[in-house]
């Protein structure tokens, strides 16, 4: 059976490669650039869910495609929340991943309470329709970074889970687990599976 396209409205490699992992035997994801839109949308909304709707929206008034497009972000407690939605420009505007953790971890000095989580909400708009799919993955922010895998606040972020079921009791980080594994518990995985389900549906 011929794989059906789908645009994924963003200019982020490491959530691309997560989408293609993720949905890539049933749908062949293609990302913005290559879906013929450039243009770097700016993250005005309030929400995951608003953010990821100017996303798509603005794919979707450009190119009049169907398309899906993610907001994302890490959430830690004893921080109040932050760096929630701004956690791509945490350091500044330049989105620089070394600079958004070295925050985070200085921060986070002599705080006990580590909790933290990774959320994500997809919207897709379909038929020119508008949906909304959510995941998140619980974890705690370590005191180093360790491991070279993934993307982003990975060095840091030490998830409750290395697979679906199985405890994460040598604290790992995400970026110490596989890409394969990644892709069964995380926040992105998680809304994903959702949109999937509604798309087979
Ligand atoms: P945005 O969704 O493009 O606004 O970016 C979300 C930001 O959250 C990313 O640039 C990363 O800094 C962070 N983030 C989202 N998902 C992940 C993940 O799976 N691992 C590590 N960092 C993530």
């Amino acid at each position: 059976m011929e794989r059906q396209s789908l645009i994924f409205a963003t200019g982020n490699k490491g959530k691309l490669k997560e989408a293609g992992e993720i949905l890539g035997e049933k749908f062949e994801v293609i990302g913005a650039a290559a879906a013929g839109f450039t243009e770097e949308v700016e993250e005005t909304g309030q929400s995951f869910q608003d953010n990821a709707l100017l996303k798509s929206q603005a794919l979707y008034d450009a190119l009049g495609k169907d398309c899906f497009s993610d907001d994302s972000g890490l959430e830690v407690d004893a921080l109040d929340g932050a760096p929630g939605i701004y956690s791509a420009r945490y350091a500044g505007e330049d989105k620089d991943f070394e600079c958004n953790i070295d925050k985070v971890l200085s921060q986070m000095e002599g705080k006990t309470d580590r909790r933290a989580r990774f959320r994500c909400c997809v919207s897709l708009i379909w038929k020119g329709e508008r949906y909304f799919f959510d995941g998140k993955l619980e974890g705690e922010i370590g005191y180093a970074r360790k491991g070279h895998n993934g993307f982003g606040y990975d060095p840091i972020f030490i998830p409750d889970w290395v697979a679906p079921g199985v405890a994460n009791t040598e604290r790992l980080t995400l970026a110490e687990i596989s890409a394969e594994d990644k892709n069964r518990i995380s926040h992105r995985a998680e809304a994903l599976f959702l949109l999937s389900e509604f798309l087979n549906a």
